[in-house]
């Protein structure tokens, strides 16, 4: 009997971090629903020749799908071109390229979470008071668009300020260094609008070296269940607030099925998230713990499945070599 056709998924990541991590699982567990699903996975650690180079490999392998998180808007986007005109589908997810070759995008609205981590401060300012913000890399979109969406939330309010910007890229170094920039310059401040959770932990970790951490409230993006991830960090108390961005790698997959089985889908898909504060962090934390030991559970029933099969297989040959003989 002929096997129905493979489908092989090109999986463009452009960083490495906790966050990264989940995705990847999400998206390989895609092979366990899906029979006829192949999910490589590739990852440029942040550096744009890399992931050039790894998206044009995977158009020249021929894969059926691209799913592709640019590094950077600009960096990116001729092998983005190239994929889509060579009639394959790419999916943007995450962040966007600039570039409107593309087929389909996934990812939160990133505009929406400054937006809303701003009007946050500014009412619990109560329309009074001095924030740094420390942005995630420079000339990624959603570092952009975080941005943008924190400045339109405050500009109705006379009396807030945004006192410095620094860029930290997305990691907790970064956040370390870009704090200690601020803290050199002014330590005259109420809060701390970092673009990721690990940003914000970093600046904490810099004010928190200098005695500073309970003078400044700490605000940060992703809300990780991870351990000393972004929920447990606000359930305790040491971040003010975090943004749910949900990695949600299974309606990747989901959307890259419809597209690769000529379904309809939507060419926008925007996944839905919500602000993390102390009301909400332990429910949350619960249920993301929760889902995740399903997940867990599904991969170790996968891999018992695994084994049987290979045992029998193994026996099945055995006994037609004893019948051979
Ligand atoms: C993970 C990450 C997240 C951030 C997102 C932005 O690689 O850095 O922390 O929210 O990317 O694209």
């Amino acid at each position: 009997k002929q096997q129905p056709k493979k489908f092989v998924i090109g999986v463009s990541q452009c960083s490495e971090d906790i966050w990264r991590n989940k995705l990847n699982d999400e998206l390989k567990m895609g092979e366990y629903l899906n029979d006829s699903l192949i999910v490589k996975l590739a990852s440029s650690n942040d550096d744009n020749v890399l992931q050039n180079k790894q998206v044009n490999q995977f158009v020249d392998e021929g894969v059926d799908l691209l799913v592709i998180s640019p590094n950077q808007l600009s960096a990116i986007s001729k092998a983005v071109e190239r994929a889509y005109e060579k009639g394959i589908p790419v999916i943007l997810y995450d962040r966007i390229s600039n570039t409107d070759k593309y087929t389909a995008f996934i990812g939160c609205d990133n505009y929406h979470i400054g937006k809303s981590m701003g009007t946050f401060i500014a009412q619990k300012l109560q329309g009074k008071g001095r924030i740094v913000e420390i942005c995630g890399l420079d000339g990624s979109s959603p570092a952009m668009e975080r941005h943008l969406g924190f400045m339109d939330a405050i500009k109705p309010y006379p009396g807030i300020q945004v006192i410095a910007s620094e860029g930290g890229n997305w990691k907790e170094e970064g956040g370390v260094q870009a704090m200690k920039r601020i803290l050199k310059k002014t330590q005259d401040f109420d809060y701390v609008f970092a673009h990721n959770d690990r940003l914000a932990w970093g600046a904490y970790e810099a004010a928190k070296q200098m005695g500073l951490q309970h003078r400044y409230k700490f605000t940060g993006v992703d809300g990780m269940a991870t351990k000393g991830g972004g929920l447990e960090l606000v359930r305790d108390g040491i971040f003010e607030a975090s943004y749910l961005y949900p990695t949600k790698g299974d309606e990747v997959i989901a959307l890259a099925m419809k597209i690769l089985k000529h379904q309809p889908f939507e060419r926008k898909n925007y996944l839905s998230t919500s602000i993390i504060t102390q009301e909400n962090a332990e429910l949350t934390l619960m249920e993301a713990r929760d889902a995740e030991r399903q997940a867990h559970n599904l991969k170790a029933l996968h891999k018992q499945v695994d084994r049987y099969l290979s045992d029998y297989n193994s026996q099945k040959v055995m006994l037609i070599g004893l019948c051979l003989f």
